[in-house]
C-alpha cells in the first residue's frame, strides 16, 4: 500500500535514459521516478538492464543520452564537489553485498564514514556500531563477512548502504538466493528502515513474495523500455503477456531454484 501521496515531487528523476556498452543498446529511453518514502521495485527478466539502470542513477556510468536527477540536480552534468554531495546521500547495496573479505563486519561499516566525513575512527565506529543495530547485527561487528551466512552478509551490506544517513537507499538483489525465511526477514527489515527514515528506496528484485510484500510502485523493464510503471497494484493489472508472465511465475521451492524444475516450467 502507497504511504505518501503520489503528487509527492519525485526525489530520483531519469529522464529518457539511452545507455549501453559498446555496439550494444541496453536501454533505450527509460524514465523512471521514485519518492522519498515509498519503495519503488525493478523488475524485469534477466539482462534486461536492471543493474545497468542502477549504475547510471549512481553516476557510476555515464548515459548516451538522457539525465539522471536526484533531488533536482543533475548527477552526469554536476561537477566533482556538487557530484560527490549528491552522491553522498545515496545508499547502495550491490548485487552480491561485495564486502571487503579482508575487513571486519564494522570497519566494512566504517569505511564510508572515514572516507566521506572527518569523523574520528573511535566515531565512525561508534555510528557503525548504530548502523549494525539497526539490521540486527551488533552482536557480529567482530567478525569477518566469510564467518557471516548469506543473510547476515546482506544485512551487513544494508548497514553499510546505510552508513551516511542516506536519503537515497538502492538495493540490487538483496534478498536473492537467500531461503525463504531470511529473505522474509530482510523484506520486514527493508519495510522497517521505510517507516523509520524518509528515504526514497529503489529495489531490483525478482523475488515474487518480497515484490508483494515491500513494493509501493513498480517499474517493468523489457527490451530497453519501460514496459509498465505505477502502483503495483496497477502494474500487476496490466494485460501484458509479459507482465502476466512475470506475475503468474509460481513460487518455487528454495534449492530448486537454479535446478532442473526451473528449466522444465521457464520453458513450458
Ligand atoms: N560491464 C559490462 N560490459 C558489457 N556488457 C555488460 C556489462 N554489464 C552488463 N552488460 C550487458 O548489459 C545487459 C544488461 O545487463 P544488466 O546486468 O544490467 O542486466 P540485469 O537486468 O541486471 O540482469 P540480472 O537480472 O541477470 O542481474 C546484458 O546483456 C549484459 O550482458
Ligand atoms: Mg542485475
Amino acid at each position: 500500500m502507497p504511504t505518501t501521496p503520489s503528487s509527492a515531487p519525485a526525489y530520483v528523476v531519469v529522464e529518457n535514459l539511452v545507455a549501453g556498452y559498446g555496439d550494444q543498446t541496453v536501454l533505450n529511453g527509460v524514465s523512471v521516478q521514485a519518492r522519498r518514502g515509498e519503495i519503488t521495485v525493478i523488475l524485469g527478466g534477466s539482462g534486461c538492464g536492471k543493474t545497468t539502470l542502477l549504475r547510471h542513477v549512481v553516476g557510476l556510468l555515464r548515459p548516451r543520452s538522457g539525465r539522471v536527477l536526484i533531488d533536482g540536480r543533475d548527477v552526469h552534468r554536476a561537477g566533482e564537489a556538487e557530484r560527490e554531495a549528491i552522491l553522498r546521500n545515496v545508499g547502495m547495496s550491490f548485487q552480491g553485498g561485495a564486502l571487503f573479505n579482508s575487513m571486519s563486519v564494522e570497519e566494512n561499516v566504517m569505511l564510508p564514514i572515514l572516507e566521506h566525513t572527518r569523523a574520528p575512527v573511535e566515531t565512525a565506529r561508534m555510528l557503525a556500531r548504530m548502523k549494525l543495530s539497526l539490521v540486527g547485527l551488533e552482536h557480529a561487528a567482530r567478525l569477518l563477512p566469510a564467518e557471516l551466512s548469506g543473510g547476515m552478509k546482506k544485512r551487513a551490506a544494508v548497514a553499510r548502504a546505510l552508513a551516511l544517513d542516506p536519503t537515497l537507499l538502492l538495493f540490487d538483489e538483496l534478498s536473492a538466493g537467500l531461503d525463504p525465511v531470511t529473505a522474509r526477514e530482510l523484506d520486514e527489515l527493508v519495510l522497517r528502515l521505510k517507516a523509520q527514515f524518509d528515504m526514497a528506496i529503489l529495489i531490483v528484485t525478482h523475488e515474487l513474495g518480497s515484490i508483494q510484500m515491500i513494493a509501493d510502485r513498480a517499474i517493468m523493464l523489457h527490451d530497453g523500455r519501460v514496459l509498465a510503471a505505477g502502483p503495483l497494484a496497477e502494474v500487476q493489472a496490466r494485460q501484458l503477456p509479459q507482465v502476466q508472465a512475470f506475475f503468474d511465475r509460481r513460487p518455487r521451492p528454495a534449492g530448486l531454484r537454479h535446478g532442473l524444475l526451473e528449466r522444465l516450467t521457464d520453458g513450458a
